[in-house]
């Protein structure tokens, strides 16, 4: 169903259409201060940006509708909602018998003929503003913990910042619209997103992200192994494609010895030397910083004409889509992605005993 999480629990609820997006979130415990200006400024960095996002205007207004006394958590569930204000639905109705390629509409259609296709409906990004508030949230909790969450823009198109990152440089992408670790990558990663969308076209690309100051031992062996909960959150990203845990695929072509992370006592700490394993053996975190990626596909939603159906005449036919659409999804995704991170990573702390007394 619409629910991700086992201690610290999220339903998402709402369509890109309808009146509002909005989520639930159980499990938080009461007492936290629910900071809203700090929600606010994890709601920006979800926001489209001039030239590179959609032109879909949304105020993105957290309203927390239970959950909360006197601007503290109170232990019971917290309601979340964001109005859909700026919807211009006439944009999708051919929709329903000339489906997008690349998109949903043609799979949920065939899975539920109700299916409101009216921006994406339920498979719309914009089911994600929900979800950075929900994680915004989470991340106040993992403060308290000193667990911080940090991604940034590691790839669009055909250019790729090639440095390794660390959290700080992860959190200063915030302050770039891309979400890129530096200004010259920015223009770099703007510049491409903007080529292509002149083109009528779009472009994917990758998020990299970091989790720090967890500590070893959270996860569940097996089915809800930290990478596998991780994996499964942010597959459930629209426009997620693959996933990569410390050196990934690449691990993939290297020998055992040149993989394996040795272990080292450090003012006597226990380390690893490298991080190639990205920070979970087993399933487990090891105390070494957290780091993945996720790889998005470019926007579907293209004015380059396309082939579709049309399921009312059974004829093949040709689709150019207008409409307001971000020409590359990565920028906001970053925030997403972040949020995801957050909402994993409390529920694992949770599960696993490791909050509270
Ligand atoms: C933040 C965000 C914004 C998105 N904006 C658009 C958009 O403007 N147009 C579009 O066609 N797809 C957009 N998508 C992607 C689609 O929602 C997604 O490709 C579609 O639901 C199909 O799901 P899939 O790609 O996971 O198979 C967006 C995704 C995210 C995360």
């Amino acid at each position: 169903m619409n629910s991700m999480g086992e201690k610290v629990r999220v339903t998402l609820w709402g369509s890109s259409h309808g009146p509002y997006v909005g989520c639930v979130l159980q499990g938080l415990r009461g007492g936290l201060g629910l900071d809203d200006k700090a929600i606010a400024a994890e709601m920006a960095l979800r926001r489209p940006s001039a030239g590179i996002g959609t032109e879909r205007r949304e105020a993105d207004e957290v309203i927390i509708a239970s959950g909360e006394t006197g601007g503290f958590s109170n232990g019971d569930p917290i309601s979340i909602m964001i109005a859909n204000k700026d919807i211009r639905s006439g944009d999708y109705h051919q929709f329903r018998s000339r489906p997008r390629p690349g998109h949903a509409d043609l799979t949920a259609l065939l899975r539920n003929p109700h299916h409101d296709v009216r921006g994406g409906g339920m498979f719309s990004g914009r089911m994600t503003a929900p979800l950075v508030a929900a994680g915004a949230i989470c991340g106040l909790a993992l403060k308290e913990e000193g667990v911080e969450v940090a991604g940034f823009t590691r790839a669009i198109g055909g250019v790729e910042d090639p440095e390794p990152r660390s959290l700080a440089e992860a959190r200063a992408s915030r302050r770039h619209p891309t979400r890129a670790c530096d200004e010259s990558l920015d223009f770099a990663f703007m510049e491409a997103v903007k080529a292509r969308s002149e083109e009528g076209d779009s472009l994917g690309g990758v998020v990299e992200c970091r989790i720090e100051g967890l500590p070893a031992g959270v996860g569940e062996p097996w089915f809800d192994s930290f990478d596998g909960c991780l994996a499964k959150a942010m597959f459930s990203i629209p426009a997620m494609r693959a996933f990569e845990i410390g050196e990934g695929i690449e691990s993939s072509r290297i020998s055992g010895s040149q993989n394996n992370d040795p272990f080292v006592f450090q003012d006597g700490q226990l380390l690893t030397a490298t991080n190639r394993h990205g920070g979970v053996l087993g399933g487990i975190s090891s105390g070494m910083p957290l780091a993945f990626r996720c790889f998005f596909k470019p926007t579907p939603s293209i004015s380059v004409t396309q082939r579709t159906v049309d399921l009312e005449t059974l004829d093949n036919v040709e689709i150019s889509i207008g409409g307001r659409h971000d020409p590359c999804i990565v920028p906001r995704a970053v925030a997403v992605v972040e949020a995801m991170a957050r909402i994993v990573a409390l529920d694992m702390l949770e599960r696993g005993g490791f909050i509270g007394d």
